[in-house]
């Protein structure tokens, strides 16, 4: 019996036209945000796939779903407690610590495009190993870089076409602003604790914030009148909002206050974004982030402030092909070259590793009839084809065929590099 792949995993094929599983889109994909990337000065980072288990425990938090719920925790042989990563953060966290890059005196701009795991319930937009452009700026404070990293988002997310889109923006404010928030919440909620969704009620001691984003149609109404963690901040971060308002209206970018927005991760202060498309239904987010000031200190390293976003590249390749955005065609043969026998066979390898310098080749080995080469030609989308035989052999000239125009013109074997 044939074994299936895991639940919740994909695989990625070439040739999978209008499916965001199409290895030709996902190159695309990657393509523009290392462009981009390198535009915004931002330099790549890659870390483990896996890392110490303590490290999401602390970095992430005990009380996330992620941590709690989703990690893909194992043993290894000498019995020590090691994750899967299930986001990226964290791991480049602990990675410039470890290399102290503070001591490079100046701003860290780091980026990644990795796979993460998470045991999450199956539905759509969902999956156990997803992946993420994620962007991570660590050393500065200033208003002007929370601005500077949605900008990076944004403008990935307009290159590529995508309309309709929706920029959430929040503050945090500090942890003396969080836990009397959390205290007004938790009085507001109290009344209504039975009404709310079961996620929701066990949410209420350890992690009241969270109930904030929950999307149960009953939590949604009770949380219309909910107080305001606006109202909550000191003036510094109050300050620091509203410059990041005032540098993204400086940018053209649109955005909407949602004094609900809190994220699933523990480790956010201050500014919180994140980025909706109405295609995809629940799971609409197309990547989001925020500061996380106090992390690098949390995990023993220098008293550094930070901040950074993490996209998902399934929901971003299934928006552009809801939303019919533009791809590049895919690849195909520039010239397909069928040899009619042994001889013509080496004959074309020869021919084609030349020409491969040039354009994609491709050579027939099936050594089937013509007629069944050339619908091969058509499969593979080969703009040319041309036949060679003894008569090819002995000339040293054949016919090139362009398969649109079903038009022929006789080319020397030597001069195929200009069909
Ligand atoms: P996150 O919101 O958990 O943040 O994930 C970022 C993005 O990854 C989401 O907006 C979504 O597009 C995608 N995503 C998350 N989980 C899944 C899943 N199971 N299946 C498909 N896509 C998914 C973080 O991970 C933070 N580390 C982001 C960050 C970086 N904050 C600061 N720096």
């Amino acid at each position: 019996m044939a074994i299936p792949s895991a639940k919740g995993v994909f695989d990625i094929l070439p040739h999978a036209q209008e499916d965001w599983r199409d290895s030709g889109l996902w190159a695309y994909l990657e393509g523009v945000i290392r462009t981009l990337a390198e535009r915004y000065c931002f330099g790549e980072i890659r870390t483990p796939l896996f890392e110490r288990t303590e490290l999401f425990n602390r970095g992430v938090g005990t009380t996330s779903d992620i941590v709690s719920k989703e990690m893909y925790t194992f043993e290894d042989r000498a019995g020590r407690s090691m994750s899967l990563r299930p986001e990226g953060t964290a791991p480049v966290a602990r990675a410039y610590i470890e290399h102290h890059l503070e001591q490079s005196g100046t701003l860290q701009k780091l980026f990644y495009i990795s796979s993460m795991f998470r045991y999450e319930r199956q539905q759509a937009g969902r999956y156990r190993q997803h992946h993420q452009f994620g962007a991570e700026i660590i050393g500065g404070a200033a208003a002007g870089l929370d601005a500077e990293l949605i900008d990076l988002l944004w403008t990935l997310l307009m290159t590529l076409g995508l309309k309709g889109l929706t920029l959430h923006l929040n503050s945090l404010g500090d942890v003396q602003a969080r836990q009397l928030f959390r205290t007004h919440l938790q009085d507001y909620l109290r009344p209504h604790l039975k009404e709310l969704s079961s996620d929701s009620q066990e949410r209420f001691a350890a992690n009241p914030l969270r109930i904030l984003d929950s999307k149960a149609p009953q939590d949604r109404a009770i949380l219309q009148e909910a107080p305001s963690i606006l109202d909550f901040l000191q003036p510094e971060c109050a300050e620091h909002f509203s410059q990041v308002q005032m540098s993204l209206k400086t940018l053209n970018i649109p955005f909407v206050i949602n004094p609900q927005l809190v994220r699933g991760l523990d480790y956010y202060n201050r500014t919180v974004f994140e980025i909706t498309a109405n295609e995809l239904g629940a799971q609409n987010s197309l990547g989001g982030g925020g500061r996380y000031d106090s992390l690098m200190q949390e995990l023993g390293g220098p008293d550094v402030p930070a901040l950074g976003f993490g996209a998902g590249l399934e929901r971003i390749l299934q928006t552009m092909i809801a939303q019919k955005a533009f791809f590049p065609p895919p690849p195909h043969p520039k010239l397909l070259l069928i040899p009619l026998g042994a001889e013509a066979t080496a004959m074309c390898m020869a021919l084609a590793k030349d020409l491969r310098q040039k354009f994609p080749v491709e050579i027939d080995h099936s050594g089937k009839k013509l007629k069944a080469s050339l619908k091969m030609a058509d499969a593979l989308g080969a703009e040319f084809v041309a036949v060679i035989g003894e008569n090819e052999m002995k000339t040293g000239v054949c016919e090139v065929k362009q398969m649109a125009t079903h038009t022929s013109r006789t080319l020397k074997l030597e001069e195929l590099d200009h069909v």
